[in-house]
């Protein structure tokens, strides 16, 4: 792939929020902290940083993980066997960027539900798992996973009722539930209900270091006791249990100390951003759609219009022909915005 060349301004990188560099003060707890073998359990921050996510999300435990990734793919091995059905929406993360994983690790069909903006209802849910009954034929509807907030449909935040919603059909056809919280703490913040309060009800549930948060590596996965000492198992087995991991886990304690209520900030960026997105004629997008910290409009012709303005300095990505996506985060502020929508004035008309 061809490197981006910066011009010799700043680059405005909207590319995701996954491109936000450890802050000073992030630095500083990362070269502090303690640290032991985790594998043994010996670590002191990461185990410190389980137990505030297992209280965070009021799970019994949790366990730290290098990714979220591999959060959703052990979570997906937790709940079911090989020919099991997992239901999710059809842009979902695991359907889409993790490289098949559901179906190498954990021998998976995706069922994938049309959804719109990423989130879909109860009555979907029954549709996808709908089987005459001792039906013997068909792959079982095993599990049901929630992306909150949802990365492809739009930074979208699940109202409560309607995870209840979701999660009751689920409960109602002996279905395991699993929450990829990649951007949960977006959800929080945007909707004012706890963590808590969204991971409720799913067996498992997780949070990601790396996006928002601002912390370079990390995830951490919450369930029962019983969910995470087998989920030690699996991060064993996937490759994923660490040693001195504490320098990690002490940036994942320091950004839900310090990058939480701040997300008010990109989330306002983005709607600063979408709003006068709306106003450039040629760029078309219904501002109310953005709830959070996810940008994605319409052109006649996204790829020439992000090579544009990635010549002026400013990174958005191509979400498909006509599509651009555009995220904001700790690295980017609303100057960055202002002259992101400067470069996009000048390049769709
Ligand atoms: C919704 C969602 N789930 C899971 C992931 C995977 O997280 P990680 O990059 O930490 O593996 C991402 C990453 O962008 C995501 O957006």
């Amino acid at each position: 792939m061809a490197m981006a060349v910066w011009p010799a301004v700043d680059p405005v990188n909207l590319h995701s929020d996954t491109q936000t560099r450890p802050t000073p003060g992030m630095r500083q707890a990362i070269a502090e902290a303690e640290v032991g073998d985790e594998q043994r359990g010996l670590d002191p921050t990461v185990n410190a940083l389980q137990e505030r996510v297992a209280e965070l999300l009021d799970h019994e435990a949790a366990l730290f993980l290098p990714t979220g990734t591999m959060c959703n793919q052990i979570g997906i091995r937790l709940h079911t066997r090989p020919g099991d059905q997992v239901v999710l929406e059809r842009f979902s993360h695991p359907a889409i960027a993790e490289g098949g994983g559901p179906a190498a690790h954990s021998g998976v069909m995706i069922q994938a539900i049309d959804g719109e903006g990423g989130m879909f209802t109860g009555a979907q849910v029954a549709e996808a798992t709908i089987r005459p009954t001792a039906d013997r034929y068909s792959p079982r509807p095993r599990l049901l996973c929630v992306e909150q907030t949802t990365n492809y449909g739009g930074g979208r935040v699940w109202p409560i009722e309607r995870l209840r919603e979701v999660l009751g059909v689920a409960r109602e056809r002996g279905m395991r539930t699993h929450l990829d919280g990649a951007r949960l703490m977006n959800a929080v913040v945007a909707s004012g209900a706890s963590a808590a309060e969204h991971a409720s009800g799913f067996d498992t549930a997780w949070i990601d270091f790396t996006k928002g948060l601002g912390a370079p590596i990390g995830a951490c996965l919450a369930g029962s006791e019983g969910a995470i000492e087998e989920a030690w198992r699996y991060k064993q087995m996937m490759g994923g249990a660490l040693r001195q991991a504490g320098i990690a886990a002490a940036a994942g304690l320091y950004a839900l100390d310090n990058h939480v209520e701040r997300l008010a900030e990109d989330h306002e960026n983005a709607r600063v951003l979408a709003e006068e997105i709306a106003q450039i004629e040629g760029a078309r997008i219904d501002p109310a759609d953005v709830e959070t910290n996810i940008v994605i409009f319409e052109v006649d012709d996204a790829p020439p219009v992000v090579a544009e303005l990635l010549s002026r300095g400013v990174e958005m990505t191509v979400f498909g022909e006509g599509r651009i996506r555009a995220v904001t985060h700790l690295d980017v502020d609303r100057a960055g915005v202002e002259r992101a929508l400067e470069a996009l004035r000048e390049v769709v008309c």
